[in-house]
């Protein structure tokens, strides 16, 4: 049965998902959903392999050299967790943004208030809601180990200038752990051409796969010695040691994986790369720029972050806004009961972003188009905003 609403809320988790990602699921589940590695078996054999080539896959669609460096996650949260806690020690200082998901923002909180840490948080221009990396040159010290910074805003979808900041990282020997959780699957990523030490990424947004999925590519300029482990037990091998193996991925994967979740990833990504991401990028472009322009023509709405013509030049498919007369909420309310039209109003978990844009403690309404909206999509939508504000 076809679900009627009409879903804009992408920046969250993507839906629908391809078809393909289900079927693929389902038959794994039925087939081949043993514990990997665990035993010789061949199920086991299976599952393992599968877990291998959806690594291998995910490795090449950023551009890295090095499938075993790509550990498994649950999602953005636990990768980004991984990287943060397992690289910091006392004393060192790490430079972020105001752009940051609380799931950047709170281990790095939580780290400095324990007095472990030092941190300095950039701001950004609200007109172009993008990070100076000037800023960033200007605020390392020689304690800052680490740099981390989202490539996508998830409020204002704006792109940040992530290869000046890896040059700057690299030229001051600082690491710099990169947020793609708004980007991967739809801007392009290339460890051969961007100086990046590890980057977290879900699995459920622009890439298509299921929620439950997430990885964490640590590249060559991190070992397993600059790492502490994340979370210890079973690997599958090696049993006879009493600590965590020191080898990648299993130092970071302690546990049975999501295997399901994974092979569901890797027909997700097939997908991805079929369709093409620079297409899809451009299609949702194409939506942003209209809703901007559209949003522009409406009476007492206010835009955040670049607008109007050439507005979504540095977007991916995120817009917040708010209206005069209605709260974030409200607004959000009113789309979802009377228009079946489903968004995310509030603070989507970037406090910090919304102060610095004026719309702390309440928020904004966020519309973020994904692979499957069509203009259709777009034109119901806006119709609703026109009638909502007479
Ligand atoms: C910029 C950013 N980073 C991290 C996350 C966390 O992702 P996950 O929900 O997969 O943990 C999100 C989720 O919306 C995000 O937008």
């Amino acid at each position: 049965m076809q679900n009627p609403v009409i879903y804009f809320d992408n920046a969250a988790t993507s839906w629908p998902k391809p078809p393909v990602v289900a079927e693929t699921m389902s038959t794994f589940l039925a087939q081949d959903a043993a514990n990997p590695g665990r035993a010789g078996h061949r199920m086991a054999v299976a599952a393992e392999k599968m877990l291998d080539s959806v690594r291998q896959q995910l490795t090449e669609f950023i551009g890295g050299t090095d499938h075993h460096r790509m550990i498994f996650t649950m999602n953005c949260t636990d990768a980004l967790n991984m990287a943060i806690k397992g690289l910091l020690h006392s004393g060192d200082h790490v430079i972020t943004s105001m752009l940051e998901h609380n799931s950047v923002s709170r281990p790095l909180q939580a780290l400095a208030d324990s007095g472990i840490i030092t941190l300095t948080r950039l701001g950004f221009s609200p007109e172009t809601g993008t990070i100076d990396p000037a800023d960033v040159k200007k605020s390392i010290t020689p304690r800052t180990r680490l740099i981390v910074l989202t490539h996508g805003s998830n409020v204002m979808g704006t792109v940040q200038p992530v290869e000046d900041v890896g040059r700057i990282a690299g030229e001051h020997g600082v690491k710099f752990l990169l947020d793609a959780a708004q980007t991967i699957g739809v801007v392009p990523i290339d460890l051969r051409k961007q100086h990046v030490d590890a980057i977290a990424f879900p699995g459920h947004k622009s890439l298509l796969g299921p929620t439950g999925t997430g990885a964490l590519y640590l590249n060559t300029t991190i070992s397993v010695e600059d790492l502490a482990a994340f979370r210890e037990g079973g690997t599958g091998g090696d049993s006879s040691s009493p600590v965590q193996p020191r080898l990648f991925p299993y130092f970071l994967e302690g546990g049975t994986p999501n295997t399901v979740g994974v092979a569901g990833l890797g027909a997700a990504v097939n997908f991805v790369t079929k369709h093409d991401p620079a297409k899809t990028l451009n299609h949702e472009r194409t939506l942003v720029q209209r809703l901007l322009l559209a949003l522009d023509e409406i009476p007492g709405v206010t835009v955040y972050g670049p607008r109007g013509a050439g507005g979504a030049a540095n977007r991916v498919g995120t817009v917040s806004f708010n209206f005069q007369q209605y709260s974030p909420q409200e607004a959000g309310g009113i789309l979802d009961e009377s228009f079946s039209i489903a968004v995310r109003p509030g603070l989507h978990c970037a406090p910090y972003a919304h102060r610095q844009i004026g719309t702390f403690p309440d928020g904004a309404v966020r519309v973020s188009p994904g692979h499957f909206n069509t203009e259709d999509d777009l034109d119901k939508l806006i119709d609703a905003l026109r009638q909502m504000a007479e």
